[in-house]
């Protein structure tokens, strides 16, 4: 089976085509991504606007580009997959949108995936992945702790309350004069810095739920950073490091306590660990999540950088391993700025009356 996978929820524009073999593997033919990164930079963040533009400029070439290196033409394709969400909206509205129009044009099926599910599922593109098995998704729009028993079958142990973990990242290093995106640039100042200098707080720790919360470990670098300006070079280091100690510790506990409530709910410890995400990217995050996995005797599943963050192929593979259910879309699907993963998934009780997104 050929899909081909088109991802335009955030600032990467790209399209992909993977086979799904029968006995249930995968295989990427082709992969092709745009970072828009160079356009938001100057605005040290992603700026819809801009967003949505560039996809409606590069989304055919890529497409092309996509098809061309796969060496194969529409003819030969089994589906077509776009993210239909959730994300923002203007990109997504041009995935979806194209994505239709080939489908209509070379009748073939149409996967509207959502963005998440690409995430959970995307681990099994690359090795043999049973389920039920315990996704810790940390991107900079995603803080998310998933039970993936089945395509489709997800069950939200734990989210963020407030800011994800990649965009806490990025928020401090805007605060402290790094570059954007920020975390590569906090990971390496920490790596020069002494994470005990300054006092920081250590977010959610002991709670039951899973829930992680960042917004108070920021507001308490912020006034640490105030009380100290100006700052130099070795305090940044110190406050990176810092704050990165403080976000693995939160981290650490959260998921000890997804992997425990993984247990309750479904009844059995998780075939797998699977990070997933731009955050796994971070040395020190991937030894913490070395330490809990070993903890909990439970194998830990990183998948390659590559495919950790947004790209076309987990866009195509989610596509691949829906249509191999018969699992496909009407045309009339619209595209979703807000799309939970577990539609049943409760709001933690503070926020039931706001408007906040979960
Ligand atoms: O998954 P991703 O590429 O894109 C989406 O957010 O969808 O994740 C990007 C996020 C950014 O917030 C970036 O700062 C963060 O992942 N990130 C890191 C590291 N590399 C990327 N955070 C901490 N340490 C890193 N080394
Ligand atoms: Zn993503």
């Amino acid at each position: 089976m050929l899909i081909l996978g088109i991802e335009t929820t955030c600032d990467e524009t790209a399209a992909a085509v993977v086979e799904r073999r029968e006995d249930g593997s995968g295989r990427i033919l082709s992969d092709v991504i745009h970072s828009q990164i160079s356009d938001h930079a100057p605005f040290g963040g992603v700026v819809p606007e801009i967003a949505a533009r560039a996809h409606v400029e590069l989304l055919d070439g890529i497409v092309v580009r996509a098809m061309t290196k796969a060496k194969i033409g529409f003819a030969d394709l089994n589906g077509v997959a776009a993210a239909a969400g959730p994300g923002l909206i203007g990109g997504v509205i041009v995935g979806l949108t194209t994505a239709k129009a080939i489908a209509l044009v070379h009748r073939l099926p149409l996967l509207a995936v959502n963005h998440l599910e690409a995430h959970a599922l995307t681990p099994r593109l690359v090795s043999p992945l049973a389920f039920p098995y315990l996704l810790f998704l940390a991107s900079g729009g995603h803080t998310q702790l998933v039970a993936v028993q089945g395509v489709g079958s997800y069950i939200r142990l734990g989210t963020t309350v407030d800011d994800a973990i990649g965009e806490a990242f990025d928020k401090i290093a805007k605060l402290l004069g790094l570059p954007y995106p920020g975390g590569p640039h906090v990971e390496q100042a920490a790596a020069l810095g002494n994470g005990e200098r300054f006092a920081l707080p250590r977010p959610m720790l002991g709670r039951a739920d899973a829930n992680f919360s960042l917004s108070g470990l920021k507001t308490a670098v912020r006034q640490v950073a105030e009380r100290n300006t100006p700052l130099t070079r070795a305090m940044v280091n110190d406050l990176c490091a810092g704050f990165q100690a403080a976000v693995i510790d939160s981290t650490v506990d959260r998921l000890q306590a997804g992997i425990r409530l993984f247990a309750d709910r479904v009844g059995i410890l998780p075939t797998a660990l699977v990070a997933a995400g731009g955050v796994a990217a971070n040395a020190a995050i991937r030894s913490a999540l070395e330490g809990v996995a070993a903890d909990a005797d439970v194998p830990l599943m990183l998948p390659p950088p590559n495919l950790c963050t947004d790209n076309g192929a987990m866009i195509a593979w989610a596509g691949a391993e829906r249509l191999a259910l018969g699992l496909e879309d009407a045309m009339e699907t619209a595209p979703r700025a807000r799309w939970r993963l577990d539609e049943a998934a409760a709001v933690p009780q503070k926020f039931v009356n706001t408007r906040a997104n979960f």
